[in-house]
């Protein structure tokens, strides 16, 4: 059945069959082929969509922005101070409201229950730029970068080392189930993730002929990987005061070199971004002097070998997330 996702929201990927995945990755590929090439493809010219954050964000944003703009959009970025969002106006007043005036809306913030409030009341498609459990558009341009270096989806062996139950790391996990690739999950027992996801994905992946298995032991989860995956150890919107205990938790979970050489040769290293892999950045330079840690979920070898493909990543976030944009506002 041909697939059409006009009117449609992009919350999360349990929403989505690996079938629609699929066509949004087509797509991925054909809008970043006519990037390259330079043909122009404002398709949605005339149309207006807007960018609602409440946490801080580069390629998310960016993404949006350009993906809007190639795409012919007009669009409006709204920062965490700069809406009356929460302070003086219901969830469900900022969306009947956006709706009225927006053609879609981006939502970046705290509880999954936030972005699914706003789609119920915009009447436009939401896109979710990532909620404290799932970052659906980061998924898309993480499989189209594996798709890209491997040819192919059905059989990798990916595994996801450190924090296993962020954002990043479940929505990992869906992926993995619906498009047939075998998800480790490698960290220690206080971080896997919900059971009840777990259970759900482990259906998915029976029904696609591949496995999701859960461990703490760095040489079994990495053992004849192709891909290696990791992210930050605290995330956005938790508290400053547990980083001592993160890093106590995760620092045999570091991805540097020994760790890689457990994975097959021809292995690659992903990461969603930012990275703290060495001390460039306000936080990582405050890390080090608090807890003498220079490099933390990677070390800055590994992020810079030649098998990091982070960039062409990030580069991916723009490629899919037009393809999300087009396929629901064309
Ligand atoms: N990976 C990612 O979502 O990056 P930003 O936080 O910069 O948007
Ligand atoms: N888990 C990270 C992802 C950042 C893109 C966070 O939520 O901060």
């Amino acid at each position: 059945m041909p697939v059409n996702l006009r009117g449609r929201n992009f919350l999360k990927l349990l929403d989505y069959t690996p079938e629609e995945i699929r066509y949004l990755l087509d797509l991925a590929h054909e809008f970043k082929r006519m990037k390259m090439a330079g043909v122009p493809h404002r398709y949605l010219a005339g149309k207006n969509i807007v960018l609602l954050f409440e946490k801080t964000s580069t390629r998310t944003r960016c993404s949006f922005e350009v993906a809007g703009m190639d795409l012919g959009c007009g669009v409006t970025y709204l920062d965490p101070g700069s809406s009356q969002m929460g302070k003086k106006e219901s969830i469900a007043d900022t969306a009947r409201v956006l709706g009225r005036i927006y053609d879609g809306i981006e939502y970046r913030g705290f509880d999954q229950s936030i972005v699914e409030d706003i789609a119920k009341y915009a009447g436009v498609p939401v896109w979710n730029g990532l909620t404290n459990q799932f970052h659906p558009t980061q998924m898309l341009a993480d499989v189209m970068t594996i798709e890209e270096h491997f040819g192919y989806l059905k059989g990798i062996n990916f595994t996801f080392v450190g924090d296993a139950r962020n954002n990043v790391a479940n929505s990992l996990m869906v992926v993995s189930a619906k498009m047939g690739i075998n998800f480790t999950a490698c960290g220690p027992k206080e971080l896997w993730p919900e059971e009840s996801l777990v259970e759900e994905c482990k259906k998915i992946a029976a029904e696609h002929g591949c496995t999701i298995r859960m461990t703490d032991d760095v040489k079994e989860g990495t053992t004849g990987a192709d891909v290696i995956y990791t992210d930050i150890w605290l995330s956005m919107g938790e508290p400053d005061e547990i980083w001592a205990k993160r890093i106590a938790l995760l620092k045999d979970y570091q991805v540097n070199k020994e760790l890689m050489a457990n994975a097959k040769p021809e292995a690659i290293f992903l990461h969603c971004l930012p990275s703290f892999h060495d001390t460039k950045t306000t936080i990582g330079a405050d890390i080090a002097k608090k807890f003498g840690v220079n490099e933390m979920e990677v070390s800055d070898e590994v992020f810079e070998s030649k098998q990091s493909k982070v960039f062409d990543e990030a580069e991916n976030r723009m490629h899919t997330i037009k393809a999300v944009i087009y396929a629901t506002l064309c």
